[in-house]
């Protein structure tokens, strides 16, 4: 159950009880344990609102809470708040329930959104990159946190596979390449690009034969269009074969180019809602004029001298164009009541003056801008290669597996034959990467350092690894049935663990907290304050050696405890692995 969820019910029938009154409990965890497990700070609010005694108030719920079985202790304290201490008993009843939930006891949602994910989302024939990293590892997370706590979640790839770049690369190709691209690879396709750019910034000719091999593509002729598809299917074959290697998978792949023939149909819309108007031959919409036809443009869009362009001069359509009609399919036809786009937040802008247009189109769609920062070096510059080049993610990958081989080799902290080795660091290494950027709050740049990154110690992967199959290797020691362990009750007696108990209670609110405002950091500071409870727990408290209840009961806060770290770790994206 959603302990936080509870104890704020509780507080406000015990409020209700008390003074006769619906009102807000404000429950919050105490900073101190020596004051109890949380504070309910309702009481002062209330004592303002009818003008009386706040110590009075609380004394007054003080006593309604006391009567609950799951309440130890209900102190009044400094002005007028109480706090609150839990019933160990209860809580080893609520950790026995859970452990013989196969949801751990996370319960599901009570409305269940369709919600449309687009993450990931790399450009054709270019190389995915490290920006495109962080959008692919935390859309995953968040696809699989939405689903388990229940929502209809669509994970869509959203590929730029359309636009001014298939112009430059056809004539490329023809140009350098005798027009057929047999043999490329994606690296080799970015050869071709990128000298076709440098060609068009020298050769107006050149550009000219672009910008005709974009019109031919896009008029839909038979030829251009399978080069197109050619390049695609390149590109495709090597983007498929790093999510394979990073456990990442999608519902759809809807690219931009899927949205080709919906493009006049957003014109008409914007254009019969008066959202655009021409400008030097560009239809544009100008959000700060919004204001004059009495609807202004939310945040800092109203103030925006920048137009949102829709049609260019040429008549060609652009990013923006795309994406309104992307908002039309979601909504329209996949039904989706809500969206998240995992995008760099250097594209900030682009999804404001989206969701305005949206918003005024008026599609009844929750659109959310999951926003990231930048990945950066050991020196705080974004991350490249010696050479000054983008680092590609194939490399990154590469690079994080051979040394995790290596760590786990060094440190001896593993004892396996060579090629479980090999692969438990493939694992490890591409969990690492994983870990590292999910323990971030999102918005911030990271430093990238792989050494910190690898690290068995610490808010790291392999330590959170490390620590699942510690407590899975008791049970192999003792030989017990992990999965299938149940206790009628959990008794908690050494403060140990007591305090590892309260906190894989927190679970369930920190899974759904973390899936609903897209913060898979909330996850991993949960899975971090879990293995570090856990190791004073088993410092403290022999496990095997005991005997009884006691025995029992610490196996069951091991069994808790592997469970909450593997979910946890799967949640992410994460293998867990079953011996290091
Ligand atoms: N392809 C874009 C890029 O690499 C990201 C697309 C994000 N999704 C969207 N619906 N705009 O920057």
């Amino acid at each position: 159950m959603r302990i936080e969820r509870y104890f704020d019910d509780l507080a406000q029938q015990a409020i209700e009880s008390a003074l006769g009154v619906k009102a807000p409990a404000i429950l919050k965890p105490t900073q101190d344990a020596k004051h109890g497990d949380y504070q309910v700070n309702g009481a002062m609010a209330l004592a303002k609102q009818r003008k009386e005694n706040p110590r009075d108030l609380a004394g007054k719920i003080a006593a309604e809470l006391v009567k609950h079985p799951a309440v130890a202790g209900a102190e009044v304290a400094g002005p007028g708040f109480v706090n609150l201490r839990l019933n160990d008993a209860w809580i080893g009843a609520e950790l026995a329930k859970n452990l013989d939930d196969p949801r751990d006891g996370v319960p599901s949602v009570e409305k269940a959104e369709r919600i449309v994910v687009d993450y990931s989302s790399p450009n054709i024939a270019k190389q995915m990159h490290v920006g495109h990293l962080r959008s692919t590892i935390l859309g995953h997370a968040l696809v699989s946190m939405l689903r388990f706590v229940g929502h209809h979640v669509i994970g869509d790839n959203h590929i730029g596979d359309w636009g001014t770049q298939f112009g430059l690369l056809i004539a490329g190709l023809r140009t350098f390449r005798g027009g057929d691209p047999a043999g490329l690879d994606i690296a080799g396709l970015e050869a071709v690009y990128k000298q076709a750019s440098k060609r068009a910034e020298e050769d107006p000719s050149f550009a000219d034969a672009a910008r005709a091999e974009l019109a031919k593509l896009q008029s839909g002729d038979a030829e251009s269009r399978a080069l197109w598809q050619q390049f695609v299917d390149i590109t495709r074959a090597e983007l498929d074969k790093i999510y394979a290697r990073m456990g990442v998978t999608f519902d759809e792949w809807l690219g931009e180019s899927f949205y080709d023939p919906m493009l006049p149909r957003v014109i008409e819309a914007v254009t019969a809602a008066n959202l655009a108007r021409e400008d030097q031959g560009a239809l544009c919409i100008f959000f700060h004029e919004w204001a004059e036809s009495g609807a202004p443009a939310p945040g800092r869009l109203a103030k925006q001298k920048e137009p949102f362009i829709v049609r260019k001069k040429d008549g060609a359509f652009l990013y923006s164009t795309t994406d309104i009609a992307t908002v039309m399919h979601r909504h329209e036809v996949l039904h989706a009541s809500r969206a998240i786009y995992v995008v760099d937040v250097r594209q900030a802008l682009h999804f404001e003056q989206l969701f305005a247009v949206a918003a005024r189109l008026g599609f009844a769609m929750r659109l959310e801008h999951v926003g990231f920062g930048t990945v950066l070096d050991e020196s705080g510059k974004p991350l490249k290669t010696r050479e000054g080049k983008a680092i590609t993610l194939a490399s990154l990958l590469d690079e994080a597996e051979a040394r995790a081989l290596e760590v786990m080799k060094n440190e001896k902290v593993v004892d396996l034959p060579e090629d479980e080795l090999v692969r438990v660091a493939r694992a490890v290494g591409i969990g690492a990467v994983k870990y590292a950027d999910l323990r971030q709050n999102r918005l911030s740049d990271y430093q990238f350092d792989f050494a910190k990154l690898i690290e068995f110690r610490g808010n790291s992967g392999p330590y959170m690894q490390y620590a699942a199959a510690r407590v899975g290797s008791i049970f192999r020691k003792g030989e017990i049935d992990e999965a299938g362990f149940r206790v009628p009750e959990v008794h908690l007696e050494a403060p140990e663990e007591k305090a590892l108990a309260r906190t894989l209670l927190k679970f369930a609110d920190v899974v759904h907290t973390a899936a609903e405002t897209c913060q898979p950091h909330l996850l991993t500071d949960h899975l971090f304050a879990l293995a570090r409870d856990y190791s004073g727990f088993f410092e403290a408290c022999p496990v095997l050696k005991s005997e009884g209840t006691t025995r029992t009961s610490r196996l069951a806060l091991c069994a808790l405890t592997g469970r909450q770290l593997r979910r946890g770790l799967v949640l992410l994206g994460i293998e867990p692995v079953e011996r290091m």
